[in-house]
């Protein structure tokens, strides 16, 4: 699981915050990566479930051999505030999408994948995250399929890598986490997760980044 000098790498949510971050690290190391989000060069929205076919299509081709899935999020505020399709977007970017990845990536027979990394949150998948109901809902969904699936039987290496409050988009400028100094810079926790990734010695191990 060395990262290799031209490996091809997909960064889902690699545009912006954790995932650009991950972009730029794993070019230094000379690797290929690529991202696919709304505003990267190849553009998909992975709330729209109509395009996950045309998503796992473009997986075939590329053949990847390492996956990182970054995308994530939710409304911030009291769960009565928000409309269901806010709270429905949240459940499809956190988990549905990231769910019916491992799944299509385990059917898909013999390819080139050697690891599968899904980002997490230490915080919302863990414990009660007010205000962030439907995005702290997703989060425990996801540690549950992936602790869940990590005990059956696997052709790759799956991860959950798990990062505290980061200063990116995703954390409001004025939320207490920043004011306080809790958050970390998201190029910080791009270099730790590096090595984590490229360590064989843990491999299916899920890790926190606080
Ligand atoms: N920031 C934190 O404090 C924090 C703490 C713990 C865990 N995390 C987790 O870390 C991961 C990265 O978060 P971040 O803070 O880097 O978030 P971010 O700055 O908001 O970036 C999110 C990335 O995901 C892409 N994305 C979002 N919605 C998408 C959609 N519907 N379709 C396609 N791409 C989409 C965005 O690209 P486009 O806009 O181009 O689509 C962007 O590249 C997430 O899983 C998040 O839950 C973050």
């Amino acid at each position: 699981m060395e990262l290799r000098e031209g490996e091809r790498i997909l960064v889902l949510g690699g545009s912006r915050g954790l995932g650009a971050a991950l972009m730029q690290a794993l070019e230094a190391r000379k690797t290929n990566p690529m991202s696919y989000s709304r505003k990267s060069a190849v553009s998909f929205d992975f709330s729209q479930t109509e395009s996950w076919p045309k998503i796992y299509d473009r997986i075939r081709s590329l053949n990847p051999q390492r996956i990182i899935y970054c995308a994530g999020g939710g409304p911030y505020g009291s769960f009565q505030k928000f409309q269901w399709k806010d709270h429905s977007w949240a459940f499809k970017v956190t988990f549905e999408f990231p769910a019916s990845l491992l799944h299509f990536l385990l059917q898909n027979g013999k390819t080139d994948l050697e690891q599968l990394i899904l980002i997490g949150s230490s915080i919302a998948e863990s414990q009660p995250d007010p205000g962030a109901a439907s995005y702290a809902a997703a989060k425990h969904a996801l540690r549950g399929l992936v602790t869940s699936v990590q005990k059956e039987e696997l052709p790759f290496d799956l991860r959950l890598l798990s990062p505290g409050y980061m200063e990116t988009d995703l954390l409001p400028y004025d939320s207490a986490p920043r004011r306080a100094g809790l958050a970390k810079s998201p190029q910080q926790v791009a270099q730790l997760m590096i090595q984590s990734i490229s360590d064989p010695a843990l491999r299916m191990q899920n890790q926190s980044f606080d």
